[in-house]
């Protein structure tokens, strides 16, 4: 009888777990019996502080949310409680019985991220929540992604869906790629010609580079005011992500040259560039372009929330550096003995500017080559190497390695698979990834701010298609920057994910089902 019983039990038990389909999956999860019935009478509790996540909740179940008040049978209740004891200020415990819903959060945030799960733990177009108490809290403070619309255009309203989809996985950073040699995507008021000219390639190479076959004839443009800019900060606010501007430089600048020619080194007139691959055309280092630059980042101050503002700094080909006298005359009035230098001196004027106005500088991992202050965070994309090196020199990191996080890469090797930059980088790759490599002491680990994945648009040309090349890998990237290494598990992962799928399908998502060959 006992035996029976407890099988029995064993059984439910098991059977509760399997309803809890959370991703990222949570730290600790306690699952109950029975579940709470979500009803037209029940009561939405949001005390004032957990607005974002009653917001949230109101829209997602139809109720209508009313002042903190006691706890009380068939409600849902969310507060902040800084006291909640959850070693991150983004955590939150989530109790769901029989008769009620508790979500506390130890922030804004902690609430917004309980009201998240809760979503979740309700089945697909269910109204009903398993019974479960949920003590959560992530891994990293950088949850990111990275998308390019300097070398597609994404629209706006594009933007704003993936912010949604970011805070739906508990992600909380969106850095925006917003210049490059193909086109200038942010309005500059001090320097019209940058979106005038700068916004527009005359046509796109057809393929890969490397094949050369040619151009598709057609103009492609587009690029966000700042009024744009402020909407996207501001929603993506609403669901706590932060927007991280790059301007690229002193490299990818050829659309930015071809508005304002006195910024190169050669006096060519150079057009958009409407091919891809790594440019020579880069940034001079005269004083005035310094300026010109730092004029163009201020303008980005009153936009953006900071403290981080992203300057690039990769792929910089010396020779025109190499080529130029005023480039010679400027080094060897600096003292400095090579063009690495000088790119080095390029990112420490950044630096400095950036940190003299309480910001601070975020770049690729190139910037370590020619000296820079350990203010400056590095982004390590060259695999981890440059992550360690970083590290171990006190920098800040995240680790956005091109084998983990670059999700332009392609996904699976079927030959049906849309036309993409080439590599190889599976959703199980994406879920083993550690950002925290190993031999780092526990100080340089400390470095390691987290992680982002990489949508370089060259071969997405339209939304769906970064939608397809995001997910689901940037869902199981979700999971890497959230969940502690000992709960993570593929095979769960996946089971989780099959539900996430549904979810995907009925916002419009164009994923790649995980189950596809
Ligand atoms: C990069 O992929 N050039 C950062």
């Amino acid at each position: 009888m006992r035996t029976t019983l407890g099988l029995l039990l064993a059984t439910f038990a098991a059977a509760s777990a399997a309803e809890i389909n959370v991703i990222p999956r949570p730290v600790t999860v306690v699952p109950g019996q029975g579940a709470f019935r979500i009803r037209s009478n029940t009561a939405l509790v949001v005390a004032p502080a957990a607005g974002a996540a009653g917001r949230l909740l109101a829209s997602r179940l139809a109720l209508k949310p009313s002042e903190a008040r006691n706890a009380r049978d068939n409600s849902i209740r969310i507060t902040v409680d800084p006291s909640v004891s959850i070693p991150s200020r983004e955590g939150y415990v989530l109790e769901v019985t029989a008769r009620r819903v508790e979500v506390r959060g130890n922030s804004e945030a902690g609430a917004y991220y309980g009201a998240q799960s809760l979503l979740q733990l309700l089945a697909p177009g269910g109204g009903s929540i398993p019974c479960v108490r949920i003590e959560d809290y992530p891994r990293f403070s950088w949850r990111g992604a990275m998308l390019d619309p300097a070398r597609h255009f994404l629209p706006k309203a594009e933007v704003l869906k993936f912010i949604d989809l970011l805070a739906m996985q508990k992600m909380n950073l969106l850095h925006l790629h917003l210049t490059d040699d193909q086109g200038w995507r942010v309005e500059i008021k001090r320097y019209p010609r940058l979106t005038q000219v700068g916004s527009i390639r005359k046509e796109t190479r057809v393929g890969l580079e490397r094949e050369a076959r040619g151009f598709d004839g057609k103009p492609h443009g587009g690029f966000y005011s700042q009024d744009d800019l402020r909407e996207i900060v501001a929603y993506a606010r609403d669901r706590f992500v932060t927007v991280l501007p790059e301007i690229e430089m002193p490299g990818h600048a050829q659309a930015a040259i071809a508005a304002y020619p006195e910024l190169g080194n050669t006096g060519e007139k150079l057009e958009v560039f409407t091919r891809w691959g790594v440019n020579k055309n880069v940034f001079n280092v005269n004083e005035n372009t310094i300026l010109f630059l730092q004029n163009v980042i201020e303008e980005l101050f009153p936009i953006f929330p900071g403290p981080f503002i992203h300057i690039g700094g990769d792929e910089v080909p010396l020779d025109q550096w190499k080529a130029s006298p005023a480039a010679q005359a400027r080094m060897k009035e600096l003292g400095l003995k090579s063009e690495i230098e000088l790119h080095g001196y390029f990112i420490r004027r950044m630096d400095q500017f950036l940190t003299s106005h309480g910001l601070r500088l975020v770049g690729w991992d190139e910037i370590l080559e020619g000296g820079v202050d350990p203010s400056a965070t590095v982004m390590s994309w060259r695999g981890s190497k440059g992550g360690i090196a970083a590290a171990r020199r006190g920098h800040d990191v995240v680790m956005a390695p091109n084998t983990y996080t670059y999700f332009d890469y392609y996904q699976a090797k079927a030959p049906t698979e849309p036309l993409a930059i080439g590599g190889f980088v599976p959703l199980e790759k994406v879920y083993e990834f550690d950002p925290v490599p190993s031999g780092l002491s526990p100080e340089e680990a400390r470095r390691i701010l987290g992680t982002q994945g990489q949508l370089w648009s060259e071969y997405m040309p339209t939304p769906a298609q970064v939608e397809y090349m995001a997910f689901p890998r940037l869902t199981a990237l979700a999971e890497v920057a959230w969940t502690p290494v000992p709960q993570k598990s593929y095979q769960d992962f996946l089971r989780r994910l099959a539900v996430y799928e549904e979810r995907l399908r009925a916002l419009g998502v164009n994923f790649r089902a995980a189950a596809k060959q």
